[in-house]
């Protein structure tokens, strides 16, 4: 009766069975997975967030597929674009769906990083697309080894998506491979897909870091951000796509982009006429979150070292190859309270590996590390 894009495999999740079980024995957990800014208690300003939403025009639809204008200008002065290379949805994810039923049909490829943000496959599953994975190997940082995407490329690829920063790895790509991308990209007439809702928590100023793929001149380039991140706001519910490019690719994305937009106009009016003053407040926020991250990475290089950080919110640690990734994350729930992610959410192809999230309010980071660190000792 219904569609096979829905016949998930249902894993049984140890780790959610523990968390549930601990808060009906009404135990509490230090939650070291805490993605949501205003949960981890960093200010953004409540009162003028919600003044921003109090526009008398919102009682008029007006709509404009790509966004309206005003919205748009803001996107663009933040991202260094041209407004009418702009297209506003929901969410990144939306985005993501936007983009699919742009650059596909059913059965077509896209190429996605691995181990990276879990949602792609769920994605691009629901739009009847396919995905390749191509490796991030750890070798003093994280990088994609020379031809990595040219052994991956099948004619049915439609799209290579990289994270920059990506999640959780925290690893930018290199000047030299965005250089190799858009080569093969447009040599073969692939698109590049670049998420960059992390790109503005940066903690490396290393110079080999390419931080935007903005100014990729010869692939078909659609650039992915949005105030989930950028002003910790995922509650708003806007996102961006930015296509970049040669001019004549552009303007054919763009047609279709809007026909797609137009079809669902999906992002309200109140979002779209608060968003240029979100974005004009996003700096202080961006800041404390910053000096959030970078206290709490203080914290755990006190008591290991994490693969290199070099931009967004998370940290991996390597765990004692003494048992699963599963078996340690629900022993931390049962035995010491404490949640954290295990690396197989993320695709790694190794473990045992763990994902702590670097937003956590101090106190609970610093007892959190500090109890694992007494599990570890223990194993
Ligand atoms: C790499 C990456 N892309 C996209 C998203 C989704 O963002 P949005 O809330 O705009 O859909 C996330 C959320 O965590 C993410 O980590």
């Amino acid at each position: 009766m219904f569609s096979s894009r829905l016949d998930w495999e249902a894993r049984p999740n140890r780790l959610a069975e523990a968390l549930e079980k601990r808060r009906l024995a009404g135990l509490p957990v230090l939650d070291l997975t805490e993605s949501n800014p205003g949960r981890a208690g960093i200010e953004f300003g409540a009162g003028e967030i919600l003044e921003a939403l109090d526009d008398a025009r919102s009682i008029s639809y007006e709509p404009d597929a790509r966004g309206l204008l005003e919205a748009r200008e803001a996107v663009a002065r933040y991202q260094g674009a041209s407004p009418d290379d702009i297209v506003l949805t929901a969410s990144t994810s939306e985005a993501y769906s936007m983009l699919f039923k742009l650059l596909c049909d059913p059965g077509g490829e896209i190429l996605a990083p691995r181990p990276s943000y879990p949602l792609f496959d769920y994605l691009a599953r629901l739009e009847s697309v396919e995905v390749r994975h191509y490796s991030l190997l750890f070798h003093e940082g994280w990088w994609v080894e020379p031809g990595e995407w040219e052994r991956r490329v099948t004619p049915r690829t439609r799209a290579i998506v990289v994270v920059n920063p990506n999640n959780p790895t925290g690893s930018y790509l290199r000047r030299g491979e965005v250089e190799r991308l858009s080569r093969l990209c447009a040599d073969r007439g692939i698109a590049i897909v670049s998420d960059e809702v992390f790109a503005d928590y940066r903690l490396d100023p290393s110079p080999e870091i390419a931080p935007t793929l903005a100014g990729v001149e010869d692939a078909l380039t659609f650039r992915l951000g949005g105030l989930s991140k950028s002003c910790g706001l995922p509650q708003m519910k806007l996102g961006w796509i930015v296509v970049g490019g040669p001019a004549a690719t552009r303007a054919a994305a763009m047609r279709r982009l809007e026909l797609i937009a137009d079809t669902y106009l999906s992002v309200s009016a109140p979002v779209q006429h608060a968003a240029a003053r979100w974005l004009a407040r996003r700096t202080p926020f961006q800041e404390r979150l910053l000096s959030r991250v970078r206290g709490n990475l203080e914290v755990l290089r006190g008591f290991t070292t994490p693969p290199r950080v070099e931009g967004g919110w998370y940290a991996i640690m390597r765990l004692p190859a003494t048992r699963s990734e599963e078996d340690w994350v629900v022993d931390l729930v049962d035995r010491h309270g404490v949640s954290i992610q295990p690396g197989y959410f993320y695709d790694f192809q190794t473990e045992p590996f763990a994902i702590v999230s670097l937003l956590p309010k101090p106190e609970i980071f610093v007892e959190g590390i500090r109890r694992i660190g007494n599990a570890l000792d223990e194993s």
